[in-house]
């Protein structure tokens, strides 16, 4: 594009979009982005950047992968969408088997959603149908976590953490939940009694009018990047087993690998009733989510009083999300994947560690695929966003966090260059 045609693009988007997080004008100019290949993305100026970000989790195999475009035209030949209801087609079915045979056995049933956000909304309203269903409909709270991220749609908003979460800015609209502290045992390290103090109180006095818990297992995303213990897990579903309670995983940003193994639950073992998938199931395409419950939970629902689940999106198992969503979930069984997350672990860890020596960074932490620099201040963005993109790297802080996911496919140059552009720019900062 021309110097004039991105003005005129930027004075329009300036005068008519609104960007997610941001207020309605006078927020820092974005960035216009023409084409995606690969690890790059080219800005409209002619500048390429590597992506640390794979689009919010998604881009696992990168951009104008040949695979993925192929899934994509072969579909869009058949039909690129019908109705879900009264109607069925193979990639639902397929994607649908697909999901099941990959996650824990007793989770029978999936549930095709549009966004991530709509997929915790399901998980909520089944864990509420399944104790209506089952004559306990006064069992209608959710236990979430303390800087925890479920979705910014009402019900997913009020399980988010409730200060990072802005709760206070919806008043009595957001329905109240209960919060256990988020937990502490880092990831490499055992969870003790300690830990499970608060979450073990408040079932002990609201069990009887507690639906489910809803976690991002070993990770929380958005509400802070930290890692905890598997051993939470086990610990938190022996407790809901005791006080006959659901247990929800949120593993919209975990799933498909990011965490080193294909879902996060595998690390501690322990299953949940209800999973929610989305963000990397079509390998960052297409908006596509999923809600996997177990086949009692199904049943108890179906023979309630609604003698259904009471949801219906319009777009629901839309054929060209669900084909590539199958597209993508093979090309990564169809490879090496976790030796990739290994060597992208081992990049991140090697070119990350310089920023231990900082005098601004308090922590400095890696998972799989992600690697995460934890500032003692929050970034300002409007001054560090072009600090990234003149070092030729496309990396999105929040807060005090400085963060990569980046696709799987990034090899180990361009995996040193976006580390050695994150340490750099934290560097620049300075101690703020
Ligand atoms: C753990 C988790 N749950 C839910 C969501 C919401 O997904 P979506 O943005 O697709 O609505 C996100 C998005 O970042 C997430 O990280």
């Amino acid at each position: 594009m021309t110097p004039q045609q991105i003005d005129e693009l930027l004075a329009l988007d300036a005068e008519r979009l609104w960007h997610p997080y941001a207020p309605a004008s006078g927020g820092p100019p974005p960035f216009p982005v023409v084409s995606a290949q690969g690890v790059r993305l080219q800005l409209a100026d002619g500048r390429e950047l590597i992506d640390g970000m794979s689009s919010w989790w998604a881009a696992i195999h990168g951009y104008n992968h040949p695979v993925m475009n192929r899934a994509v035209s072969e579909q869009l030949s058949q039909m690129a969408h019908v109705m879900f209801g009264g109607l069925t087609h193979p990639p639902a079915v397929k994607l649908a088997r697909l999901l099941t045979d990959l996650t824990p056995a007793h989770l029978e049933r999936v549930f095709f959603s549009d966004s991530g956000s709509v997929a915790v909304e399901v998980a909520l309203k089944m864990a509420l149908q399944y104790w209506q269903s089952r004559g306990q409909g006064q069992k209608q709270r959710i236990i979430a976590l303390g800087n925890g991220y479920h979705g910014d749609t009402f019900g997913a908003m009020s399980v988010c953490d409730p200060v990072t979460g802005m709760h206070h800015l919806f008043g009595d609209a957001l329905r109240p939940q209960l919060f256990a502290p988020s937990p502490q045992c880092r990831f490499d390290a055992p969870c003790d009694d300690a830990e499970m103090e608060t979450i073990t109180a408040l079932l002990t006095q609201h069990h009887e009018e507690v639906a489910a818990v809803i976690v991002e297992p070993v990770v929380q995303g958005a509400g802070g990047m930290k890692f905890y213990s598997p051993e939470y897990l086990v610990r938190l579903r022996a407790l809901c087993d005791a006080f006959g309670v659901l247990l929800i995983y949120d593993e919209i940003a975990t799933g498909f690998g990011r965490t080193g193994k294909l879902f996060a639950l595998e690390h501690a073992g322990v299953e949940p009733d209800i999973l929610c998938l989305g963000k990397a199931l079509t390998g960052g395409y297409m908006t596509l989510a999923a809600t996997l419950c177990t086949g009692n939970i199904a049943e108890t629902i179906s023979a309630g009083e609604a003698g259904a689940f009471m949801h219906g999106p319009t777009f629901m198992a839309n054929p060209l999300a669900c084909a590539t969503a199958i597209a993508s979930i093979e090309l990564l069984l169809s490879q090496p994947w976790q030796r990739r997350v290994r060597e992208l672990n081992e990049a991140l860890e090697t070119g990350l560690a310089p920023a231990r020596e900082l005098a601004n960074v308090a922590d400095v932490r890696t998972l799989g695929a992600i690697g995460v620099i934890e500032l003692v201040e929050p970034v300002d963005m409007r001054q560090v966003q072009p600090m990234f993109v003149e070092r030729g790297v496309w990396v999105r802080p929040f807060g005090r966090l400085v963060y990569a996911m980046p696709p799987f496919i990034m090899n180990s140059d361009d995996c040193a260059t976006l580390t050695a552009a994150m340490v750099d720019t934290v560097a620049a900062i300075g101690p703020g």
